[in-house]
């Protein structure tokens, strides 16, 4: 029996100290420890030996199952840590390597003008509106005094869904649905950005383009309020030192109308190829609104006044930044957009 113990005893140890992985040493756990392992029968064994043999026996065997379960732990132990040199050995990272960098997106320009114009017209108290880019002839010209045969209608040739459904061709019919929703309420302080649709298509007009639309009624406004609010816009939107100009214009919604000139922002006024040797740039177009425009939607032109004005983004966009194309916005190079 002692002599079973021994030869269990060296070949285990034998095939412990041996083993490569945890796999493999419980397996050995299995083999010696495990119900049917051979230790375990050898132990079953013991009760039919006589009395004192069976002491020394017995006591020779749980020697030799604690053994064995020792040496068991501290091979596990060794095998675990030999994993983790090898782990840090060969898998070490190296922290010098230049990072991947990773592309974060930006706003695109016309988004930030747009953003800008709003910043400035709400400090100002104006609020934002909005209105549908399919919109109805009644809105975005009938309600505007632009009726059926105007001649004013060609300026604006339009995408037409229905004889009485377009795709809106500016940003005025917003000042329509406005009125409709605020009267009689007084005052009234909107601008109104948004997408607009015409049937043109070269360096400086493309089918879609972005307008920003405002409209202020109270009584007592003026032209002079006009001119106030639209001269501290550009300084705000170009540059401090920048001059305005107003000239004469016709919109069938504003009597008197006016377009709204800055002094060049390439030259200073001088004269060059941006604005054609003028010294002028051309911004926006704008009028105190007609009394017609009012008395349809709602107003008593008797008791209100106010005025309205709409600019092309796009066109600001270009001057503030130098560009010379407007088809460059919407071709989403990434060359072009990161430069922004
Ligand atoms: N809706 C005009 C256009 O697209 C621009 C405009 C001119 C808007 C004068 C106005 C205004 O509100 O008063 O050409």
């Amino acid at each position: 029996m002692i002599d079973r113990l021994d030869k269990i005893r060296t070949e285990a140890e034998k095939a412990i100290q041996d083993a490569e992985s945890m796999e493999a040493l419980q397996e050995l756990r299995v083999r010696f420890l495990g119900r049917k392992g051979e230790l375990t029968r050898v132990l079953r064994g013991l009760k039919d030996l006589p009395g004192d043999r069976r002491a020394v026996a017995g006591q020779a065997a749980n020697r030799l199952k604690s053994d064995l379960e020792a040496f068991l732990e501290l091979k596990l132990a060794q095998l675990k840590e030999s994993e983790l040199n090898r782990q840090l050995q060969e898998e070490r990272i190296d922290v010098t390597l230049p990072g991947v960098p990773v592309n974060s997106g930006r706003k695109h320009p016309l988004t930030q003008v747009l953003d800008e114009i709003k910043n400035i017209f709400t400090s100002m108290g104006f609020e934002i509106a909005e209105g549908p880019e399919i919109e109805l002839d009644y809105y975005n010209f009938e309600a505007l005094n632009i009726p059926r045969d105007h001649p004013a209608r060609d300026m604006q040739d339009s995408f037409y869904i229905t004889e009485e459904v377009l795709l809106r061709t500016h940003t005025s019919p917003v000042q329509v649905r406005t009125m409709e929703k605020k009267r009689p309420h007084l005052p009234v302080r909107i601008i109104a950005p948004g997408k607009v649709y015409r049937r043109d298509d070269d360096a400086t007009h493309s089918p879609m383009f972005h307008q920003v639309e405002g409209l202020v009624l109270d009584e007592n406004i003026t032209f002079a309020d006009l001119k106030g609010t639209l001269m501290s816009f550009a300084r705000r939107v170009f540059r401090e030192d920048v001059r305005v100009r107003f000239r004469t214009s016709f919109f069938p919604f504003t009597e008197p109308s006016a377009e709204m000139d800055i002094s060049c922002v390439a030259c200073g006024g001088k004269g060059c190829r941006v604005c054609s040797q003028t010294g002028w740039l051309e911004i926006l177009g704008a009028g105190m609104v007609n009394p017609k425009v009012l008395a349809m939607s709602g107003y008593d032109p008797e008791e209100v006044t106010g005025f309205a004005f709409g600019m092309g983004v796009e066109r600001i966009a270009m001057l503030k930044y130098d560009v010379n194309d407007l088809r460059l916005f919407f071709d989403n190079d990434i060359r072009f957009l990161t430069q922004f």
